[in-house]
């Protein structure tokens, strides 16, 4: 039998099941877990628990402060990195001075200064560093980047581009670390990295300039005031307040959320169910961002968070025509249910406008799984046998960067009220 490649992994919340367990589970010929590096024991123990659930070992925990020791002991091959956004920099970095290769959760870091260690240091030691997109393996993403590789409607010159997160999965972000905008680099990058990366796969682009305006103007507690809400609180446990608000999130009422943050906060102090109107909100809700690719195609595009539904409507204009596709997802609040609901796809439409035909649908079969499906195919990317992929849709630490580039332009953008020049951030 060929040796598996060994995998450790930083930060065991939410989103590391989707490594962990794939490896456990799906990958075990090929892959292994050995240690798992956290800051807080209790998560670090309930990862074992579901290891164990699922026919694998536990594996030796390290806490954060003895990472170091941790690849010098167990030696990994890869390091996967799914903790907090502001933290992924520090892992990848020493992972990779210590030999390692790295898979990172997406964004790969949160600003340009982080971005830019990170691109030094993955010359200076030679090791791969993946960033693991996900969008870009569902199905319907896929089909856009054949469309407009094969030439449907010639050259894109402009994208019309609008994502909504709902009530439940957008408010999430702003009842824990993701409400700091230190920590996420706010929605620009935390969430759209994953948007801004769509448009240069589809687009086969750079983003050259970049404008924003961006505001808090539904969450936090200014803005309920001026609602005329008079009910407060800065926590759903224990607090009556919370009872009648849409917003609470009940960690007491879901097994997995109480044994992964309520059973844990003692450790670490991460209140993971924080008052959506609360104080102390530094991210924004409500996003306006204008880009020039290096391709002369322009963009459009919008994000808010508190959206009666969940998913995204994308038009690209071309030479010979318009590609308009409509994608309504399941919203999912991360460990409060079901993985294989992340971004999971409840109705989609591609229409293709040829310039002087009449339009025609273009139907995409959607497969199981997180993502429309993207998400085993990622998987087996990272873990399985890849097949050759005529899309390339296996993203380098260049298209991460690439994609936090247009969200950290665009947070120097909103700062400064004038546009960014990409180019001027970092240097690769
Ligand atoms: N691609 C996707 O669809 C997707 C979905 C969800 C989350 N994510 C990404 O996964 C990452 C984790 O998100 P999550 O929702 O699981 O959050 P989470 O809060 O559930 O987990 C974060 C973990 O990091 C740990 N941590 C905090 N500070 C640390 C430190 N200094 N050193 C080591 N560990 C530390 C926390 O204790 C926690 O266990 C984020 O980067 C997020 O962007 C990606």
């Amino acid at each position: 039998m060929t040796k598996r490649k060994t995998y450790a992994l930083v930060g065991t919340g939410g989103r590391a099941q989707f490594f962990y367990l794939a490896v456990a589970r799906d990958f075990k010929e090929t892959s292994e877990m050995v240690a798992f590096c956290d800051v807080n024991q209790t998560r670090m123990n309930y990862a074992n628990k579901l290891l164990e659930e699922h026919g694998a070992k536990p594996v030796p925990t390290y806490k954060a402060e003895d990472f170091d020791r941790m690849i010098e002991e167990v030696k990994p091959d890869t390091v996967i990195v799914t903790s907090v956004d502001r933290t992924h920099h520090k892992y990848i970095i020493r992972a990779m001075e210590l030999g390692c290769d790295v898979i990172t959760e997406k964004p790969m870091t949160v600003d340009e200064e982080k971005c830019q260690a990170i691109l030094d240091a993955v010359k200076a030691t030679g090791r791969n560093l993946r960033v693991a997109f996900n969008y870009r393996y569902s199905p319907h993403n896929t089909k856009i980047r054949e469309l407009i590789m094969d030439g449907v409607i010639g050259d894109v010159h402009s994208v019309h581009f609008e994502w909504l997160l709902n009530t439940k999965h957008g408010a999430d972000y702003f009842r824990r670390w993701h409400r700091d905008k230190r920590n996420s680099g706010g929605l620009l990058v935390h969430k759209s990295t994953h948007h801004f990366d769509l448009v240069n796969f589809w687009l086969g682009a750079k983003p050259k300039t970049v404008f924003a305006f961006g505001d808090l103007m539904f969450y936090g507690r200014e803005n309920a005031e001026k609602r005329g809400e008079t009910k407060f609180y800065s926590r759903a446990f224990g607090s009556e307040n919370a009872k009648g608000d849409h917003f609470a999130l009940h960690l007491d009422q879901n097994e997995k959320l109480k044994a992964m943050y309520l059973d844990a906060e003692h450790e670490d102090g991460y209140y993971r169910d924080q008052s959506v109107f609360g104080d102390g909100i530094s991210i924004e809700d409500t996003m306006a961002v204008t880009v020039r690719y290096d391709t002369n195609a322009m963009l459009t595009y919008s994000l808010y968070a508190y959206a009666p539904w969940e998913g995204f409507r994308v038009a690209f204009n071309g030479t010979k025509g318009r590609i308009e596709m409509d994608v309504v997802e399941s919203s999912y609040v991360n460990s409060g249910g079901d993985q294989a609901l992340e971004g999971a796809v409840k109705g989609k439409k591609i229409l293709v406008h040829p310039i002087f035909e009449a339009p025609y649908e273009v139907h995409v079969e959607e497969k199981k799984g997180g993502h429309g499906g993207g998400d085993p195919v990622l998987l087996n990317d990272l873990f399985g046998t890849p097949e050759p992929d005529r899309f390339n849709r296996a993203a380098s630490h260049v298209d991460g960067a690439m994609s936090i580039l247009t969200g950290i332009a665009g947070n120097r953008s909103i700062r400064t009220g004038l546009p960014v020049n990409v180019s001027e951030l970092v240097r690769f």
